[in-house]
């Protein structure tokens, strides 16, 4: 088994790259950051404010989690139901955002992520996996960009979808989601000491991508060559 931790900010382009590099090599793509937005959901449809500690930890007993691959593709079940796709929304983003500064919210994960870690060879994206989740994952990438390239991307991908919001909002939420992401004491976003940095500002997506398989395969490409993963 190998795991692959890459962490970094909103935006960095984490889970595209990390979903083809995946692909590319053979591992399960595990995208963390679904299972916070899921509980943010259930918050909000339970008509509870996901900023207060207290409503949020009442609300976790009656959820229940599951990751599943289908077709190549990850999907999130809530209590049974697939919600990947309702899970998308700027309003469940900011919700994840507000959830996951909880000690309960990440404790109720923890075991989770590190149990699917254990089964499979993974590639696994998020805020904390190389700090927190997997501190002995083979490697480590801290994944970033500049906040105005991030809001730039983020800004073009709403476009294409007929969302309103102006460049300038989107780089407001960008440095506020970072600044929550970045502050909150448990588990807060930072590179893990023996990470190492891949900062795709000024990349396309080929060229990131490219950069991150690099940086894999330096690092245990013996590893992956031992489990037959396809080159
Ligand atoms: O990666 P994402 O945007 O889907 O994550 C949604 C929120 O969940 C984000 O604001 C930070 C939080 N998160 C976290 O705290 N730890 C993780 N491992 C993954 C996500």
């Amino acid at each position: 088994m190998i795991s692959v931790a890459i962490d970094g900010p909103a935006g960095a382009g984490k889970s595209t790259i990390a979903r083809a590099v995946a692909e590319k090599l053979g591992l399960l793509y595990i995208d963390t950051g679904a299972l916070y937005r899921s509980i943010g959901l259930a918050v909000l449809r339970e008509g509870k404010d996901p900023a207060r500690e207290e409503d949020t930890c009442g609300c976790l007993p009656g959820i229940s989690l599951a990751l599943r691959h289908e077709n190549g593709a990850q999907q999130v079940y809530l209590n049974g139901e697939n919600v990947s796709e309702k899970i998308r929304t700027p309003e469940v983003s900011m919700a994840a955002s507000q959830v996951s500064a909880f000690p309960a919210v990440r404790a109720f994960l923890l075991e989770q992520q590190r149990d699917l870690a254990r089964k499979n060879s993974v590639i696994m994206d998020g805020r904390d996996i190389g700090t927190v989740v997997l501190p002995f994952a083979d490697v480590k990438i801290f994944l970033t960009a500049s906040p105005e390239e991030r809001a730039r991307r983020r800004y073009l991908e709403q476009c294409g979808k007929g969302e309103e919001e102006s460049y300038e909002e989107v780089l407001r939420k960008v440095i506020e989601r970072d600044y929550n992401d970045s502050h909150r004491a448990a588990a807060p976003l930072k590179q893990a000491e023996d990470a190492v940095l891949a900062d795709t500002t000024g990349l396309d997506f080929a060229e990131a991508a490219a950069l991150v398989e690099q940086i894999i395969l330096d690092r245990a490409g013996g590893q992956l060559a031992g489990e037959g993963a396809r080159e």
